[in-house]
């Protein structure tokens, strides 16, 4: 029986190598290779064709070789197979450090020493405490809960939005549509780590840019998502930048990836941008893990981390 890795976009040789070195008595393959269909038991992917899983007849699980499974959900033709996400400490600790990133970047006033910087000119501005920035997290799932501990851990005021409510030690929990106003109200720093479903889809738009705090210590609301490109209205926050109801945006995600040349994002004002980079998925780290599911599997053990098809996340 073997593993198929179907990775549209990624350079799949360093996937098959982690998954050998792994996994050595495993049989892995790719869609171009020859192989029977019914051999194949296991499929890894990251936006596999759409019906391309339809096609081998013996699949008994999907892993979403990353943590969002939108790729996947958006296939009307995806079999109903367990999908199996990605959670793992490699991944979670790289977007902690994007999320920390640019927290800093936007309350250290990044934007204003660089453009010092380039002028040559020394010019000092004040700086307020951590504890005087309140951090909203939409999304406090694996990443999100993450990166909230880190944030409190350097002084911020966190809170979090989710669908259902959460308890977390020291972190304001806000949930479901009536949470959302009264978490954005009291929200200076706002940062999506939402998974895109028909819910989130187009979520932080105008009205949602002019619920956030107005009298933080930043002169503005600022937005951070590195959750999917599609839950922002990205008019709408291009023209809060331009017009200054945003001080200032960190965005790893995209409605279109890569993000066109001619995109007018490219040129606003205090926006920082990485191309969908917040959190790799590592092939060693991730190939261990999947390994570790696929044996538990086979041992008659529960999968983890599978994906509710009705929540579509
Ligand atoms: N940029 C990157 O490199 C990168 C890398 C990995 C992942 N991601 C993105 O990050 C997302 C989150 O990953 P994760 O592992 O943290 O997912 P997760 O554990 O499933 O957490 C998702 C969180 O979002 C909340 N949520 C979902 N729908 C909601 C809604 N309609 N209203 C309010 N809250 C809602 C969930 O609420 P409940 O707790 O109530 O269920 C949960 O707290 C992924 O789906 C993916 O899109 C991006």
């Amino acid at each position: 029986m073997s593993i198929l890795v179907a990775v549209r976009g990624w350079k799949p040789d360093h996937w098959i190598h982690a998954l050998r070195a792994a996994a050595p008595e495993r049989t892995v393959v790719l869609p171009g290779d020859a192989f029977d269909p019914a051999s194949v038991r296991y499929a890894l992917v990251w936006k596999p064709e759409p019906g391309y899983l339809r096609t081998l007849p013996k699949l008994e699980v999907i892993f979403s070789l990353g943590a969002g499974v939108d790729h996947l959900t958006s296939d009307p033709q995806l079999p109903d197979l367990p999908v199996v996400r990605i959670v793992d400490p490699d991944l979670t600790g790289r977007m902690t450090e994007w999320v920390v990133m640019n927290v800093l970047l936007h309350h250290r006033q990044h934007t204003h020493y660089a453009a010092a910087q380039a002028a040559g000119s020394w010019q000092p501005r004040r700086q307020w405490a951590a504890g005087a920035v309140r951090v909203g997290i939409m999304g406090l799932g694996e990443l999100g809960t993450d990166a909230a501990r880190a944030l409190m851990a350097l002084g911020f005021e966190v809170a979090g939005w989710s669908r259902t409510e959460k308890r977390l030690d020291g972190v304001a929990g806000f949930h479901g549509p009536d949470g959302l106003a009264p978490f954005l109200a009291r929200t200076d720093i706002l940062v999506s780590l939402l998974p895109l479903t028909a819910a989130t889809e187009n979520l932080i738009d105008r009205a949602v840019i002019d619920g956030l705090a107005k009298d933080g210590p930043l002169g503005g609301p600022v937005i951070l998502n590195a959750g999917r490109g599609r839950s922002l209205v990205e008019a709408d926050l291009l023209a809060a930048l331009e017009d200054g109801r945003l001080k200032g945006a960190s965005l790893d995600v995209f409605a279109t990836e890569p993000l066109p040349p001619d995109s007018p994002l490219w040129r606003a004002p205090n926006l920082y941008i990485t191309p969908h980079v917040a959190a790799e998925s590592d092939p060693e780290a991730l190939s261990r893990y999947v390994i570790g599911e696929i044996a538990a599997h086979e041992a008659g053990r529960p999968l983890g981390h599978l994906v509710d098809r009705d929540k579509g996340y």
